[in-house]
C-alpha cells in the first residue's frame, strides 16, 4: 500500500527547496519547521518529517520529529523530560495559521493535526476557479529526457516495449505537468551488426532494391527470421553479411539507402502502434550517436578509464566482476558504447538534468554499469540523487495465467497491435450488449470502445508496481468491477451525467456557489483531492506510477462514500455538493491524462 512516508533521500531533498500552492503536505510541513526551530537549537541538524496520516488514525496530517529530537538532546542539559514533552513543545509552538483547525500531541510524541474544513473548501474553490493546473507540482529540474519504448529495427514491438510505451509515457506525463521540459526519445535499436545480414538478404531477394516497397517486403520479422537462418546455415553468406556490416558502417551509399529501406518500414509499425496509443516520441535512434562515439571513448581513454582486455577495450568497475565492453575486438562499438555517447550527448549538448531510462529490469547490470562508468569519467556527481541524475525505471514481465512468459501459441512473441486490437473488440461487445448503439452515433460508439479497451490494457500496467511482474487478462482488465479503468471511466461519467442532469451550469456555479465541507464524507473526499499534488510528485520523485493509480481508486471510493450517502440534486447542499462532483472529476481527469487514458463523458 502507498504511504507518503517515504526515508528516501531524494524525495526530502525534492520536497524540502520545493513549493508550490498544491502541496499541502509541504504547507503543514513550513508550519512544523518554525516549530522545529523555535523548539530546538539549530545545531541538531534535523529535518521536519510530516506525513500524511493513515485513514482511520486521529488527523490529516502528523510530524513525526519529536522521538528523534529527544534522542538528540537527551543528557545535554534539555529542559524537557521525554518525547511527548517535546512533541506538546512542537504543537505550541507552532504558528498560527488558517489552515489548522486543531492540534493534539499522541502516544510517544506524534503531533496530529487536524486541518480546518473551512479553509479545506476554499483551497478548492480556488483551484475551481483558478484551475488545476495551479497544483502542478514544481521539481528542481528544468530539463529532463525520458528515454523510452526503443524497439528493435525489423523485430517485432513485444509487450515488454508495450510496458516501457505505457511506463515511459506516465512519466513524461507527469514531468511535464509539474513543468518539466521532457525531451521523449526513442532510443531506438536501428544499428548494430545485424544490418549485414538483413541488407545482404534484401540484396539478395530483391535484386532491384531501389524499387522495391514496403508491401513487397511485407512482415520484417519474417524477413528477419529467414535472413537469421540464411546467415546461420550459409557461410558464404555469412561472410557477405560481415562484410556488409564494414561497407555499411563505412558510409557506402548503397548500403546506406537499403539500411534506411529496412528501418522506414520498420519505423512505419512502430507509428501505428504510438498513433493507437497517442504516444508521442521523437526517434534519436542509435545511429543517430554514430559520429559522437569516437570522441567519447577518447575522451575516456584520456582519463584513463580503459583498459585492453582479450583484444577489447573495457572499462573495469568496482563492484562488477565483468568489466564494461566499450569497443569490441574487431574495433566495432556495441550497446554500451552507444549509451555512453548518447549519455554525454544528453548532458552536454541536450543540457539534460535528469535522464531516466525505462526498461526491462534484465538491463539493470548494464545500465548500473555504464551510470558507474560516468560517475567515473566525472560526468555525473558522486551521489545518484543529486543532479544531473541518472536513473533505470525497470519493470517485471508480463506474464500468462501460467506463470510463463507472455507467447502465442506457436510461442511467438504476442504482437502488440494484436492485443490492442482485442481489447477494443472486447469493450465494443460489451457496449452493444448494453445496447448502447441505439443510444450512440457509430462514432460515439466507437471512440468509447477505444477509451475503454486501450485504456483497459495501460491501466493493468501501470496498476502495479512497475518492478513487480504481473498477468496479462482480458477479463480482468476489462471488468467493471475493482480497480480497472471500466470501473473508473465509468465512475467518472456518471458524475458528469448528475452535473448534466441538474441543469446548472458548472462554470457560473464556480464562480457564484460556495463548497462546504461539513459532512465527514464530504470532507474525506476534499482531503483527498487536496492530496493530489504530493501524490504526483512523489511518484514523480520515485518514478513509481502506480502511487498515482491508488491515489485514483481512492478518489473515486471515497467519492462513491459521499454519493452514497448524501442527496446531490434536489438538497439543500446542491450547489455545494455540485462543485464537489466537479472537482472530483476534474481531478480525476486529470489523473485520466497523466495515466495516457482519455476521459469518457456517457456511459
Ligand atoms: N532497444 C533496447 C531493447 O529493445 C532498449 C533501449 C533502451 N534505451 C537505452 N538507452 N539503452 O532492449
Amino acid at each position: 500500500r502507498f504511504t507518503f512516508v517515504t526515508k528516501s533521500k531524494s524525495v526530502t531533498t525534492m520536497a524540502a527547496v520545493q513549493e508550490y500552492p498544491g502541496n499541502l503536505k509541504r504547507q503543514v510541513e513550513k508550519l512544523f519547521d518554525a516549530s522545529l526551530r523555535s523548539t530546538v537549537p539549530d545545531e541538531t541538524g534535523v529535518e521536519t518529517e510530516v506525513t500524511a496520516s493513515l485513514p482511520g488514525k486521529p488527523g490529516d496530517y502528523q510530524c513525526n520529529n519529536a522521538m528523534g529530537l529527544w534522542s538528540i538532546i537527551k543528557g545535554k542539559g534539555t529542559q524537557f523530560k521525554g518525547p511527548p514533552a517535546v512533541g506538546q513543545a512542537l504543537l505550541k509552538n507552532l504558528p498560527a495559521s488558517e489552515m489548522v483547525e486543531s492540534c493534539s500531541v499522541a502516544g510517544p510524541g506524534f503531533v496530529n493535526v487536524i486541518l480546518s474544513s473551512k479553509w479545506m473548501a476554499k483551497s478548492i474553490e480556488t483551484m475551481l476557479i483558478d484551475g488545476i493546473d495551479t497544483w502542478a507540482p514544481s521539481l528542481p529540474v528544468k530539463r529532463a529526457v525520458v528515454d523510452f519504448s526503443s524497439p528493435n529495427i525489423a523485430k517485432e514491438m513485444h509487450v515488454g516495449h508495450l510496458r516501457s510505451t505505457i511506463i515511459g509515457d506516465t512519466l513524461a506525463r507527469m514531468l511535464e505537468y509539474s513543468k518539466v521540459e521532457v525531451l521523449r526519445r526513442n532510443h531506438v535499436g536501428d544499428w548494430g551488426t545485424q544490418f549485414g545480414m538483413l541488407i545482404e538478404y534484401l540484396f539478395e531477394k530483391f535484386p532491384d532494391t531501389e524499387s522495391v516497397t514496403e508491401t513487397a517486403i511485407g512482415d520484417l520479422q519474417s524477413f528477419y527470421k529467414e535472413s537469421k537462418s540464411k546467415f546461420d546455415a550459409d557461410p558464404e553468406f555469412k561472410e557477405k553479411a560481415q562484410k556488409a556490416v564494414v561497407r555499411l558502417q563505412g558510409g557506402d551509399a548503397i548500403y546506406r539507402k537499403a539500411w534506411t529501406k529496412i528501418c522506414d518500414i520498420s519505423r512505419a509499425e512502430f507509428a501505428k502502434v504510438y498513433q493507437r496509443l497517442r504516444v508521442e516520441l521523437e526517434e534519436k535512434g542509435e545511429s543517430f550517436y554514430n559520429p559522437y562515439i569516437a570522441k567519447v571513448i577518447e575522451e575516456l581513454n584520456s582519463k584513463g578509464l580503459i583498459e585492453e582486455s582479450e583484444g577489447a577495450r573495457v572499462i573495469f568497475l568496482e563492484g562488477f566482476n565483468i568489466p564494461l565492453m566499450v569497443v569490441k575486438s574487431d574495433g566495432g562499438f556495441n550497446y554500451a558504447s552507444t549509451d555512453l555517447t548518447a549519455l554525454w550527448y544528453r548532458l552536454n549538448e541536450e543540457k539534460a538534468e535528469w535522464i531516466v531510462y525505462v526498461t526491462d529490469v534484465g538491463q539493470q547490470q548494464h545500465f548500473s554499469m555504464f551510470f558507474k562508468a560516468a560517475r567515473k569519467a566525472g560526468w555525473l556527481p558522486e551521489s545518484d540523487k543529486a543532479y544531473p541524475r541518472v536513473d533505470h525505471v525497470g519493470f517485471g514481465l508480463v506474464k500468462e495465467e501460467d506463470g510463463k512468459r507472455f507467447r502465442t501459441r506457436s510461442s511467438e512473441v504476442v504482437r502488440l497491435v494484436d492485443l490492442l486490437d482485442e481489447a477494443k473488440t472486447r469493450s465494443k461487445t460489451a457496449l452493444l450488449e448494453r445496447g448502447k448503439d441505439k443510444e450512440w452515433t457509430p462514432e460515439e460508439l466507437d471512440q468509447t470502445a477505444e477509451a475503454v479497451g486501450y485504456g483497459a490494457v495501460k491501466y493493468a500496467d501501470l496498476k502495479n508496481n512497475r518492478s513487480t511482474s504481473y498477468t496479462f487478462n482480458f477479463d480482468q482488465m476489462l471488468s467493471d468491477k475493482g480497480n480497472t479503468a471500466v470501473y473508473l471511466l465509468y465512475a467518472h461519467a456518471r458524475i458528469c451525467s448528475i452535473i448534466r442532469k441538474s441543469g446548472k451550469v458548472i462554470d457560473e456555479l464556480k464562480k457564484t456557489g460556495k463548497l462546504a465541507l461539513d459532512h465527514p464524507e464530504e470532507r474525506a473526499l476534499g482531503l483527498h483531492l487536496l492530496r493530489f499534488a504530493e501524490t504526483v510528485e512523489a511518484a514523480c520523485a520515485n518514478l513509481l506510477p502506480h502511487a498515482l493509480c491508488e491515489y485514483l481508486y481512492e478518489l473515486s471510493e471515497r467519492y462513491t462514500s459521499f454519493y452514497s450517502v448524501h442527496q446531490v440534486i434536489g438538497s439543500a447542499e446542491e450547489a455545494s455538493r455540485l462543485l464537489l462532483c466537479e472537482a472530483t472529476a476534474i481531478v480525476m481527469r486529470k489523473c485520466f491524462h497523466l495515466l495516457g487514458i482519455t476521459p469518457v463523458y456517457k456511459i
